[in-house]
């Protein structure tokens, strides 16, 4: 089965071709990068134009370098939320436009749901019951998935997600946008003793994440210490490579941390790791050792799959589409959509069962 998948909730405009939901025949990612750098963060408005400008070429690129005509597809999978409304629109618009001159299903993917599926390439199949954390500069949350396709948010962020206090703090140190990537490459040099920031804690006991406070505790140790943020051309001070990995260093123990506990409790059999953030070799060994200690296998996407991409979304399509789900020429954008179906009581009665069988 060969899927077009397209991506355009945020800032990059994606096509792929995937064949039977875990070949990438072809993922072209146009990113926007350049664009909002000098802002610091997305601009919607600026998003949404370069969509509209990009969705054409980046659509005729992902068939030509798949060499597949446009009628030898078997169906259409669009991100249909969470997203900004105006970048979405453009995805879903085209696709239905191809779907109805091409004739041909097409189906819609939440975004969070297709951050999951980034796992089905390059890894063995997924053996569920899952936990999946799926940490982007938009998304904090960590799913139960009993069986494919059905999910329960059993942690989540209370205020900032993990991608954006890493985008924050690092527009804070002046050190330029996306944070990420920067964060990682100066921690890297960096001391993660410096400061002992804390991993915050839910004053309810729900396992829940937060990360603004983390923010403000940089900020204020920023102010108290006198440290310079890092002007443009500057190389940054070893006290911001310490800063830099002190922060790194808290956000993975909350992140891996309520991972661990949670899975203690659940008894999953795999852990995922996905989304933005997922990039991070921090994240990935703390995830892999977890994963090493229960004792289960834990899997994720490989650097140009953890970042938003179409082939993610043409993985989860493919199921969708499989199991004979068609979407209407009235499918809309939702920017709120939510993950996370499952009945609790169900759930938890299921959850005994898996417990006992094991
Ligand atoms: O999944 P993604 O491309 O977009 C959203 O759906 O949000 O994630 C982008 C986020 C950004 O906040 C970026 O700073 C973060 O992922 N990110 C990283 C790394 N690479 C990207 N965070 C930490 N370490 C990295 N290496
Ligand atoms: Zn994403």
């Amino acid at each position: 089965m060969l899927v077009l998948g397209i991506e355009t909730s945020c800032d990059e405009t994606a096509a792929a071709i995937v064949r039977d939901g875990n070949q990438i025949v072809s993922s072209i990612i146009a990113s926007q990068i350049d664009t909002h750098k000098r802002f610091g963060g997305v601009v919607p408005e600026l998003a949404s134009r370069e969509h509209l400008d990009k969705i054409v070429p980046v659509v005729e690129e992902a068939f030509s370098c798949a060499k597949v005509e446009k009628p030898d597809i078997d169906g259409i999978a669009v991100t249909v939320g969470p997203g900004l409304v105006g970048s979405l629109l453009v995805g879903v618009s085209y696709a239905k436009a191809m779907a109805f001159a091409l004739d041909k299903p097409l189906v819609g993917v939440n975004h969070i749901e297709g951050h999951i599926y980034s796992v089905a390439f390059e890894n063995p199949p997924v053996v569920h019951p899952a936990l999946s954390l799926v940490v982007s500069g938009g998304h904090t949350n960590l799913f139960w998935v009993p069986e494919p396709g059905k999910y329960k948010v059993v942690a989540r962020t209370r205020d900032d997600a993990a991608g954006e206090a890493f985008d924050k703090v690092a527009k804070l140190l002046g050190l330029g946008y996306p944070g990420g990537p920067i964060i990682e490459r100066l921690a890297r040099e960096g001391n993660s003793d410096l400061v002992k920031f804390a991993v915050p804690r839910m004053g309810d006991g729900l396992p829940d994440f937060s990360f603004s406070g983390l923010k403000t505790a940089v900020t204020k140790f920023v102010r108290e210490s006198g440290l310079q943020p890092v002007n443009e051309g500057e190389t940054p001070s070893q006290e911001i490579k310490d800063l830099a990995a002190s922060f790194q260093s808290v956000v993975v123990r909350s992140l891996v941390g309520t991972m661990e506990n949670v899975a203690e409790e659940y008894r999953p059999r795999t852990l995922i790791v996905a989304g933005g953030v997922a990039c991070n070799g921090a994240l990935r060994e703390a995830s892999s050792a977890a994963a090493e200690r229960l004792g289960v296998s834990v899997y994720f996407p490989s650097a140009h799959l953890s970042t938003d991409n179409a082939a993610m979304i043409a993985a989860a399509g493919t199921v969708k589409l499989q199991a004979g789900e068609r979407a209407g020429l009235d499918l809309n954008a939702d920017v709120t959509l939510r993950l996370g179906n499952i009945d609790v009581e169900e759930e938890a009665l299921k959850r005994a069962g898996a417990r006992y069988r094991l």
